[in-house]
């Protein structure tokens, strides 16, 4: 796996919190987002299906106030943080797309492919 598919350090995130992140998968951007929460990570593209929007208008800010779920800032939508089911707002029942990734040397990286998952570290 090449050094581009850095997505951060472990440290770079409170628990519970959020971090977004943009990498280059040969050649194509990947845009999305970590989540950490009672110590295990989850990985979503940063497109909400409701219109297809980024969440974010703030810099690494994907949850909501309560830190209890993800929240979509255009509308509002919320979305559970481990499945990453919408749960309340204008796309009731679907879900955000989750990205593979692996955790390495105090690091995660994303996986091209593969199953997805949740990391402890
Ligand atoms: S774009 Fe996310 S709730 Fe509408």
């Amino acid at each position: 796996m090449s050094d581009n598919l850095f997505i951060c350090q472990l440290t770079d995130l409170d628990d519970p919190g959020s971090r977004g992140f943009s990498v280059d998968l040969d050649g194509t951007v990947i845009e999305g987002f970590i989540v950490l929460r009672d110590g295990e990570f989850f990985a979503y593209q940063n497109k909400c299906p409701h219109t297809g929007s980024p969440l974010d208008w703030v810099e690494h800010q994907f949850l909501d106030l309560d830190l209890a779920h993800i929240q979509c800032a255009v509308h509002d939508a919320r979305f559970d943080i481990e499945t990453g089911l919408c749960i309340s707002g204008p796309c009731p029942g679907a879900s955000l797309n989750k990205l593979n990734f692996e955790q390495r040397d105090e690091a995660l990286y994303l996986k091209p492919t593969g199953a997805t998952q949740s990391v402890k570290p």
